[in-house]
């Protein structure tokens, strides 16, 4: 357990996206390209990377608004995978929507993806729809479930107004 001790999160910065990428060419058959980490900087999408250290080894991107925030992407390099930061990386994810005054975070997911499908399922998200070919594969397309979990509501005014 020696190798999560630096943990630690930051925003994804343009200087850390060919790891961003090299991480997602792990990870996706047909992985986000340099041009899509950009565009989503360029929008303003909450991005955040986990360090070990100084070194990227996972990031994660959200779409923010009141409404309704939607997970884009999350990803740990193949190496760090299964030691529960995946994890808290989502959990960071989830707290950041909720601060940020969302009701709800949808997401989508490979409907082979069963490693990940089990992370949201454990972190309360739940199936609500079926997106027919929503997903590139190198030869062909695949299913997407849709997630979404309901968010409480405001939880730092409500710990801010309590605090006084
Ligand atoms: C999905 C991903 C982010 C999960 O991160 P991780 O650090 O490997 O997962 P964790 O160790 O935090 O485990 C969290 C949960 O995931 C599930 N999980 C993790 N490894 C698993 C495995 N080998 N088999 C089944 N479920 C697994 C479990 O539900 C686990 O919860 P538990 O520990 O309470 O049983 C990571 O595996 C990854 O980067 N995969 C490639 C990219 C990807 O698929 N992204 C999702 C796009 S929608």
């Amino acid at each position: 357990m020696n190798d999560i001790v630096e943990i630690n999160y930051d925003y994804l910065e343009e200087k850390d996206i060919d790891t961003v990428v090299a991480i997602e060419e792990e990870s996706n058959p047909v992985p986000w390209t340099v041009k899509n980490f950009k565009d989503c900087l360029e929008k303003g999408y909450y991005s955040l990377t986990l360090k070990e250290g100084k070194k990227v080894i996972g990031f994660a991107i959200l779409s923010v608004s009141i409404e309704e925030s939607h997970l884009l992407n999350i990803g740990l390099t193949s190496s760090k995978r299964g030691q529960g930061l995946g994890k808290e990386l989502l959990e960071k994810i989830v707290i950041a929507a909720e601060v940020m005054g969302s009701k709800k975070i949808f997401l989508e997911v490979r409907i082979s993806n069963e490693i990940a499908i089990d992370l949201y399922k454990t972190k309360g998200f739940k199936e609500i729809g079926l997106r027919k070919n929503y997903y590139r594969l190198k030869e062909g397309r695949e299913d997407a479930i849709l997630m979404s979990k309901t968010l409480k509501k405001g939880i730092l005014s409500q710990s801010f107004l309590s605090s006084r």
